[in-house]
């Protein structure tokens, strides 16, 4: 058996004091049984504990009081609340370690402790137990439930402690290095919002412009954002030098900062979701003109602007899946196994995704849309292509091309993997609205026409019309 021992002093509390108060409490049990004592933050460097714990040959864990007083303990004290700012550290402390509560607290004139029973190791002594069944499918549940949320915003304020909840949530967020790099700048001033509001209205225009005709009609009927129906917006942002020159893990990848932000903003979303607050993020602003009305210092960006209020409902599919604009991407086209190209779920056999697509095809073709591409392959890009907003380009040059979307890079190696390559940018293509492709190739290389022939097989697997389009060399195999 292994004890965990919950302990709330003051400062300046005798090694002697706590001895006899642990050893009266322990009555009947071993000592030796324990393997950890938890006080609250603060408290670490207290001689009595320190000596305390040295004796029992255990180890020392600190807790926020901001964690504690969240514990439902079965004997709260507004004393120990006033002291410490939690109505209990000694119970707390074990019930958020995950022990069972087997001895309540006890008190001497300056301290107190609750005792506590670690879960037994599993049988092999490897794996630490997963939650039991029904919180897991809560786990489960939240993160499928999470939506999204543009519309059906109601008039109700976010309470203060909900809304400290979610921001919690948020900021105990994994970071690169512990650095920790978000802020959360609550926005509740109407007249900043408005400023951001025609900020996002601009960068809708402009999409909307950069649209083929028939993508645009339909774009013109989706919500974008939230911003003026929500009590709140949140602008989450990042400090990319947080920490300074030596944060643990951060060197070889610097993305990695921004990478923890956005993690903040997902675990944010989650507790949103769970406390029944809709969020929607809004990404249709340039950063740095956000970071501007918002005053933001020059060296944090924007990450992400999240419009947050309570709703009339949560939708169980994503907005952009129920109004046709794109369909969710299957699992199993997404999971490689050992190397890139083997897909296959686990324990699955991997196979190539061709072979795999006729099967798996199936569920995406009721998803198909009516846009039509116009999909140019070539060895480089002409840029002359790029202004009609009907083309996606794909390069199969070595040579990756500046960052335009309307290029899309892929390299293939060889003419299998260029077959391959073709398949899935049909099927992506797909999973974003698109009904029909014309394919035309302007290169001569064995890739191009492998990668076209790709693409109409892909086509071909989830429903969709592919038209041979006369370009600069035609594929004379397909
Ligand atoms: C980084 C990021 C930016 C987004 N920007 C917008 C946006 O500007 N407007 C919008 O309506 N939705 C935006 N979304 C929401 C996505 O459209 C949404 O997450 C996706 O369609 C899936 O729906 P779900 O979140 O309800 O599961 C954004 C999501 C992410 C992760």
């Amino acid at each position: 058996m292994s004890l965990l021992l919950g302990i709330g002093l003051r400062s300046g509390t005798s090694y002697r004091e706590l001895r006899d108060l642990v050893e009266t409490a322990l009555a009947g049990l071993d000592p030796r049984d324990v393997v950890q004592v938890v006080t609250v933050d603060g408290k670490e460097a207290e001689p009595g504990l320190q000596r305390l714990v040295a004796s029992l040959g255990a180890e020392l864990f600190t807790a926020p009081a901001l964690e504690l007083s969240q514990q439902p303990v079965p004997t709260p004290s507004e004393q120990v609340e006033r002291l410490t700012g939690t109505p209990s550290v000694a119970e707390a402390a074990v019930i958020l370690s995950g022990a069972e509560l087997v001895v309540r607290k006890q008190r001497s004139a300056r301290a107190t402790v609750a005792i506590g029973r670690l879960p037994e190791p599993t049988e092999d002594h490897t794996a630490a137990p997963g939650y039991p069944l029904a919180e897991r499918e809560t786990v489960h549940r939240v993160l499928a439930e999470r939506r999204d949320v543009r519309r059906g915003f109601i008039d109700q304020p976010i309470a203060d402690d909900v809304l400290t909840r979610v921001l919690e949530s948020a900021h105990r967020a994994p970071s690169v290095g512990l650095s920790q790099p978000w802020d959360f700048v609550l926005i509740r001033d109407i007249a900043t919002r408005r400023k951001v509001h025609d900020l996002a209205t601009a960068q809708r225009d402009a999409f909307a412009a950069s649209l083929p005709a028939d993508r645009r009609s339909k774009f013109d009927g989706l919500k974008i954002e939230a911003i003026l129906d929500t009590p709140l917006n949140i602008a989450v942002t990042c400090d990319p030098g947080r920490g300074g020159r030596h944060v643990l893990g951060r060197h070889a990848d610097p993305r990695t900062t921004w990478f923890s932000a956005a993690i903040a903003i997902q675990n944010l979303w989650l507790a949103a979701r769970a406390e029944g607050l809709g969020v929607g993020w809004v990404s249709f602003f340039e950063p740095g003109e956000v970071a501007a009305v918002l005053d933001l210092p020059a060296q944090v960006e924007l990450v992400g602007y999240l419009c947050v209020g309570h709703v009339e409902e949560f939708a169980a599919a994503p907005e952009l899946v129920r109004s046709g604009w794109a369909a969710r991407r299957p699992l199993s086209w997404a999971v490689h196994q050992e190397a890139w190209g083997r897909r296959g779920l686990p324990g699955e056999p991997p196979s190539q995704v061709i072979v795999q697509d006729a099967v798996r095809a199936e569920g995406v073709a009721k998803h198909v849309g009516a846009q039509v591409v116009h999909l140019v392959v070539v060895d480089a890009v002409q840029p002359e292509l790029l202004e009609r907003p009907e083309v996606l380009v794909v390069q199969v040059g070595a040579e990756k091309p500046a960052a335009d979307f309307g290029v899309l890079w892929r390299p293939a190696r060889s003419a299998d993997e260029a077959v391959e390559l073709g398949v899935e940018v049909a099927r992506d293509l797909v999973l974003q609205g698109v009904g029909e492709i014309h394919v035309e190739v302007v290169a001569d290389s064995e890739v191009s026409q492998s990668l076209a022939r790709g693409v109409r097989l892909g086509g071909l697997a989830c429903g969709i019309t592919c038209v041979d389009e006369p370009g600069g060399v035609r594929d004379s195999s397909a």
